[in-house]
């Protein structure tokens, strides 16, 4: 995600930067740095770690100088390190550059550079940035940015410092957030809201293809070919608080709503018309046909995510998987040699139960691969092969962008391993390629019945126990929806495989114990809606969950929610994100801390 920030006007830019990226570190913490314009060039401070790691370097001894740029970093391509920290500069140190997002064709210019002669020596996507602007530059960073935009690909905001250019910050944005604020002789730029708020409330968002000039007298807005642009000013009302929260009441709510972006983010750079590139995985398809069973290895949410994974790896690729709680794994003796294929899933990757269990998996000879969201984590430097889940960091203690990534990152994977073992068709392949790219507009379309579910969460204040059901797929998403309910709304909440209900658990089935029952696997959707009568038929009130289009649901449950439909395989994407906002609107109802559970931590570091 990162936090990019900057100022040009007439105060001491470091100050300023350096409290504005205060309020930009719940966007990432691993590393940050500044740049300013020094009367003997660009004057770069960077380190790794927290903030206050960079105030102590920078100390007091800083140049004064009134224009600059700065950036907290959430890793991406390149380990947490003060070399990986931005900003980046180019080789001559004319240039500074913060980004935010992912160029996603940077390999290709990376290598097109170093053949121009040019030296990179970080592992960043970004440094390319500073160098592309090197590059192009003659006289006018304008005309240069420009020409680097021309070049690049993928989500970016950045801003662009050059020593030849005094007067002059150039920032522009690409699917990746940009604020302007307005002060009175003095122009600030920044990822979000809050970091400017001390200075300013008068600020325009930028658009997707726009870019600002700033100057210390006016800040010029273009598109990428040089039109200017007229933007509408407006006042900011919230407070800090509200604004770090992006409006959002709570963080939990802010990252539920960000899940467009979290999934087109981990889609991002691994879809070709032919199937999943994971060019982080470096798996022959021999080494790939030699694994003979997988385990997956997870916690929490994780976990759930892996009995998705279970699933699509068993469907596609063929091979068996069993998931495992990883407190469990390792002291029940697992199976393992050379020929087990071990996924470990940890949104932190720090989790002490799910490192163990990776490094016993590695201590018995499996090849590990992690899937997980935090770059330079012990699980991402441990694991043989990674695959990031691009949600950016994620504050509230119930996971929601982190769960909805990591079913990503396991249907990439599971694709991954049925293209190397030739058990899919391309045509189902590419079926599937299709549906994932309209995932992040169908969750975007979930997210607009936020009201319906609000009001539906409403009735859940009295409520002491409840029940979600579903067949297959739908009831590893059940799973997920109850725990979401537990965990931040205190009610108790069951997970059942809908026909096994009737071995038990429709004992416990009365008017008071409401019913959620999801029907999107088509291949079992009668039975389901059979198991869902019988709920209904004990006086259970029942919220129903199915495809737009299976009409006849609604005949057998009290209220509805319709998702857009995928294929089946992808449909827990979407099904619980009306789980999670019901989970939410009921903890709020019931009047709970939504972000801080009682008794729950974030990242449970300890077995
Ligand atoms: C804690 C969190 C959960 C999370 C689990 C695993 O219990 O509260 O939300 O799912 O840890 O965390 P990890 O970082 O390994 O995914």
């Amino acid at each position: 995600m990162c936090g990019i920030v900057g100022y040009i006007g007439k105060q001491t830019a470091i100050p300023i930067l350096v409290e504005g990226l205060k309020k930009l570190e719940y966007r990432g913490y691993d590393s940050a740095g500044v740049a300013v314009l020094d009367q003997d060039g660009i004057f770069v401070c960077k380190s790794v770690g927290k903030l206050v790691a960079l105030e102590d370097k920078l100390g007091d001894e800083y140049p004064s100088t009134s224009m600059g740029i700065g950036h907290t970093r959430w890793a991406t391509h390149g380990r947490p390190s003060d070399l990986n920290a931005h900003p980046h500069s180019d080789c001559a140190g004319d240039f500074a550059v913060v980004h935010n997002g992912i160029i996603e064709n940077y390999m290709e210019l990376r290598e097109w550079l170093v053949e121009q002669g040019h030296r990179l020596v970080s592992e960043t996507d970004t440094e390319v940035l500073p160098h592309l602007v090197e590059h192009f530059y003659q006289g006018d960073l304008v005309t240069a940015v420009r020409k680097v935009l021309g070049k690049i690909r993928g989500a970016f905001a950045m801003v662009v410092l050059s020593r030849s250019d005094p007067d002059k910050l150039v920032a522009v944005r690409q699917d990746s957030p940009l604020v302007v604020g307005l002060g009175d002789g003095e122009f600030f730029v920044a990822s979000d809201i809050p970091a400017i708020l001390n200075h300013t409330r008068k600020t325009y968002i930028l658009a997707d293809g726009e870019m600002v000039i700033l100057t210390r007298n006016r800040a010029e807005v273009t598109d990428f070919q040089g039109n200017p642009l007229e933007k509408d000013v407006f006042e900011v009302k919230w407070d800090a608080v509200a604004a770090e929260k992006g409006g959002y009441e709570h963080f939990m709510l802010k990252e539920i709503h960000e899940q467009p972006r979290a999934i087109r983010d981990t889609l991002l750079g691994r879809l070709s018309e032919y199937g999943v590139e994971l060019q982080e995985v470096d798996l022959t398809a021999e080494e790939v046909n030699h694994f003979r069973k997988v385990f997956i290895v997870a916690c929490g949410t994780a976990w759930h995510a892996g009995l998705v994974g279970k699933s699509l790896i068993e469907r596609w690729a063929r091979i068996p998987v069993e998931v495992d709680i990883a407190s469990e794994f390792r002291y029940r003796s697992p199976l393992i040699d050379q020929e087990t294929l071990v996924v470990v899933i940890s949104q932190s990757g720090e989790t002490a139960d799910t490192l163990a269990a990776l490094r016993e998996a590695k201590r018995l000879g499996a090849h590990v691969v992690a899937v997980t969201n935090v770059v330079g984590s012990s699980v991402s430097r441990e694991a043989h092969d990674v695959i990031y889940t691009w949600a950016g960091p994620e504050i509230a203690v119930a996971s929601t962008k982190a769960y909805t990534t990591q079913l990503v990152g396991m249907v990439l994977f599971g694709l991954y391993l049925a293209q190397a073992k030739g058990t899919l068709s391309l045509e189902k392949i590419q079926a599937i390629v299709t549906a994932l790219k309209e995932l992040p507009g169908q969750a975007q379309e979930v997210l607009h019945r936020a009201a319906v579910i609000e009001k539906l969460a409403k009735s859940f204040v009295k409520v002491e126990d409840t029940f979600f059901i579903g067949r297959g797929l739908d009831w590893a998403v059940a799973m997920e929806g109850s725990l979401k309910l537990k965990e931040i709304s205190y009610i108790h909440a069951e997970a059942y495989a809908a026909g096994e209900l009737k071995h038990g658990t429709l004992a416990l089935i009365t008017e008071e114990t409401p019913v959620i029952g999801i029907a999107t696997q088509m291949d079992v959707y009668e039975k389901t809606l059979s198991n869902i009568k019988e709920v209904k038929a004990r006086d259970a009130k029942v919220i129903g969950i199915a495809f737009e289009g299976n009409n006849d649901i609604h005949k057998s449950v009290d209220e509805v929610i319709y998702l857009p439909k995928t294929v089946s395989e992808l449909a827990p994407i979407l099904t619980v994100i009306p789980l999670q906002l019901l989970a939410y609107y009921a903890s709020v109802a019931r009047g709970c801390d939504v972000d801080k559970p009682r008794n729950l931590a974030k990242s449970v570091t300890v077995e």
